[in-house]
């Protein structure tokens, strides 16, 4: 699997998650890099699990604030949304246990969060954004943008 660029058919047309599918999608390219571009053997293994770490915080962020948004919204479907993002990273904890025991899983897990995420953007993701389009419900809409900013400091901190 090579990196991933992000392009056109991976948006939602919803901006602010857009941005975070983006972040998301840097997270797997670091996880490549630190696969194929590592020095040394504790090179490799610190680095793998460093965005191992950072990637598993930075998607239970974006998981809340995309439920966040959704419960506002009243999406219809979120019950079956937020299992599917628990399924994931129930997963994702699993495989963090496994490296720590010291399995060489990176290639799979790297290729596992790849097809996954790209799969889950295109599908459930882009099933929501439509909605939210459709109904007059983006969260940049601008009767929104307090509700929007309060969130984003609350899930991702000032930074976003
Ligand atoms: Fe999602």
């Amino acid at each position: 699997m090579p990196r991933i660029e992000w392009n056109s058919s991976l948006s939602v047309g919803v901006e602010v998650i857009d941005k975070q599918h983006m972040r998301l999608i840097d997270y797997i390219n670091e996880l490549y890099d630190a696969i194929h571009s590592s020095t040394t053997v504790n090179d490799k293994r610190h680095r793998i699990a460093s965005v191992v770490n950072d990637a598993i915080d930075y998607t239970e962020s974006h998981f809340g604030f995309e439920e966040t948004m959704l419960e506002e919204a009243h999406y219809p479907y979120l019950k079956a949304h937020i299992r599917v993002h628990q399924l994931f990273v129930r997963r994702m904890l699993d495989y963090k246990k496994r490296l720590l025991k010291g399995e060489d899983i990176a290639q799979e897990l790297l290729e596992t969060l790849g097809r996954w995420l790209i799969n889950h953007i295109k599908n459930e993701d882009k099933d929501y954004s439509k909605w939210l389009v459709d109904e007059g419900k983006k969260p940049e809409a601008t009767e929104n943008s307090g509700w929007l900013s309060k969130q984003l400091s609350r899930f991702f901190g000032s930074s976003s």
